[in-house]
């Protein structure tokens, strides 16, 4: 998986990174982000409609979970994080749905506006299995409008962020380009001393945050040449000359993940599971949520992306977006750092 020096290393710093993990339920943290219901809708095949030739299914179960910015809310609650989600949902079921699920578990809705004037984001799988056998994905339906958002509601959503700037440890951006991180939004958000910023787009607008956690393909978009082994530093101080930010987290999938600071070090971490992976879908979202909550306790920048690779190596063996809790890594980490066991 990775190396005996590694191994050696892991094993030094968990005990470390066990107590960092025992303060993460005293972080307190504000997320700015693109708020999305996934709703994954299944049924057996029935058999073909005499309308179209199409499947009937006959319905069976509706999962309905936090996605895009959501999931990164969530996951930062699952972790015992105390939370403040700020965003757009519509005037609609979906909507309600969100708000449900976050309450349910604690956090924070009354930065959550109402937007009656685009459908909260909602993607909907639906998949279908015939009698015994395995469920595949049918079609998906996007819900979701491509207007920016009111003016009123974006300066009603940087007024909440500033309210409540003093009562949390970091602000989160979640970026999904659906709109909640306009220029109002992020002026505000990036008013905290320790912000994180996660975005799908145009990196050099949120300027001056703290650290940054762009995958690769968002980075390579954001420097404009493609990034390998061979140029990783280049990539790492042109992406901080971009973003004047403090550190630069680039998730690489199955590489794991490079940390570069303004210092000029640059740290790579395995990824720490290449096995078992199933989905890693909404990953990325794990790792901003433990690496801010590692950040707020204390944790350096390395120790923090550690604790972000850590989370992110239990979400991807799980189907759909997920999170994962202080439990399970702390019990990942004792798998990794005692192979065999
Ligand atoms: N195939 C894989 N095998 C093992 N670990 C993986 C794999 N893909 C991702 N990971 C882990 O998850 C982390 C984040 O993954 P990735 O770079 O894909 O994020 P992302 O594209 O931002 O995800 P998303 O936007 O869907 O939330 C990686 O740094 C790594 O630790
Ligand atoms: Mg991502």
């Amino acid at each position: 998986m990775f190396d005996a020096a590694f191994l050696e290393h892991l094993q030094a710093i968990a005990p470390r990174l066990n107590a960092l993990m025992d303060r993460f339920s005293e972080a307190r943290v504000l997320v700015a982000g693109d708020l999305t219901l996934d709703e994954f809708l299944t049924g057996q095949v029935e058999r073909l409609s005499r309308e179209a030739p199409v499947l009937i299914l006959r319905h069976e179960a509706t999962r309905q979970i936090p996605g895009g910015g959501a999931n990164a809310v969530y996951n930062l609650a699952k972790l015992g994080a105390q939370v403040k989600a700020v965003g757009l949902v519509g005037k609609d079921e979906q909507g309600a749905v969100l708000r449900r699920i976050f309450e349910s578990v604690g956090i924070d809705t009354a930065g959550v506006l109402l937007d009656g004037d685009r459908p909260t984001v909602t993607k909907t799988r639906i998949s279908g299995h015939a009698r015994q056998s395995v469920t595949q994905q049918i079609v998906r339906v996007d819900r979701k409008s491509d207007a920016p958002a009111d003016p009123d509601l974006q300066l009603a959503l940087a007024a909440h962020i500033r309210q409540q700037l003093d009562t949390v440890d970091a602000v989160v951006c979640s970026d999904y380009g659906d709109g909640v991180l306009s220029a109002p939004v992020i002026e505000a958000a990036l008013q905290h001393s320790l912000t994180v910023v996660d975005t799908q787009i145009d990196l050099h607008r949120f300027a001056g945050a703290t650290v940054f956690t762009p995958n690769l393909p968002e980075a390579e978009k954001a420097v404009g040449y493609s990034i390998g082994e061979g140029n990783l530093l280049q990539a790492g101080a042109d992406l901080l000359r971009l973003t004047q930010a403090q550190h630069m987290l680039m998730t690489r999938g199955e590489e794991g993940m490079s940390l570069f600071s303004r210092d000029g070090s640059q740290q790579s971490i395995p990824a720490f599971n290449r096995t078992d992976v199933f989905d890693v879908t909404g990953a990325g979202d794990t790792v901003v949520a433990a690496l801010t909550l590692g950040l707020i306790v204390g944790a350096t920048p390395i120790e923090a992306a550690m604790l972000g690779n850590l989370a992110a190596s239990i979400v991807v063996r799980q189907f759909g977006t997920a999170t994962t809790s202080v439990l399970e890594m702390k019990a990942a980490l004792r798998n990794l750092i005692e192979p065999g066991e």
